[in-house]
C-alpha cells in the first residue's frame, strides 16, 4: 500500500448526555466522518487521503475535531466545531 499523502482522523468520542466534558459523538462527529468518507471516494482520493475515526482528541467542547497530517508546514492541524453542511 502506497504511503498516503494526508491522514485525517475525526473524534466520534461519545459520552452521555449531559457529561460535563461533552463530546464530539453527541456534537454531530459521525456525520463529519461520513463527509469526510463521502468526500474521499467523490474525488477518487482513496490511498492518498485515509480517513480514521479515532477516541477522544482532547478539545472535547470543541467537537468535533479533527485533526489532519501533514498540515501548515509539515506539522498537524486540528480544526474543531465543524459540522456538516446540508445543501439546500
Ligand atoms: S470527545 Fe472529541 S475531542 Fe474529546
Amino acid at each position: 500500500m502506497p504511503k498516503p499523502k494526508y491522514h485525517i482522523l475525526v473524534c466520534k468520542n461519545t459520552r452521555p448526555p449531559g457529561h460535563p466534558k461533552g463530546s464530539c459523538g453527541e456534537r454531530g462527529a459521525m456525520g463529519v466522518l461520513n463527509q469526510f468518507n463521502f468526500g474521499v471516494m467523490e474525488r477518487n482520493l482513496i490511498g492518498q487521503v485515509i480517513v480514521t475515526p479515532t477516541d477522544c482528541l482532547g478539545p472535547c467542547q470543541m467537537g468535533p475535531t479533527v485533526v489532519v497530517y501533514p498540515g501548515h508546514r509539515a506539522r498537524a492541524d486540528a480544526f474543531g466545531n465543524l459540522h456538516v453542511a446540508v445543501p439546500r
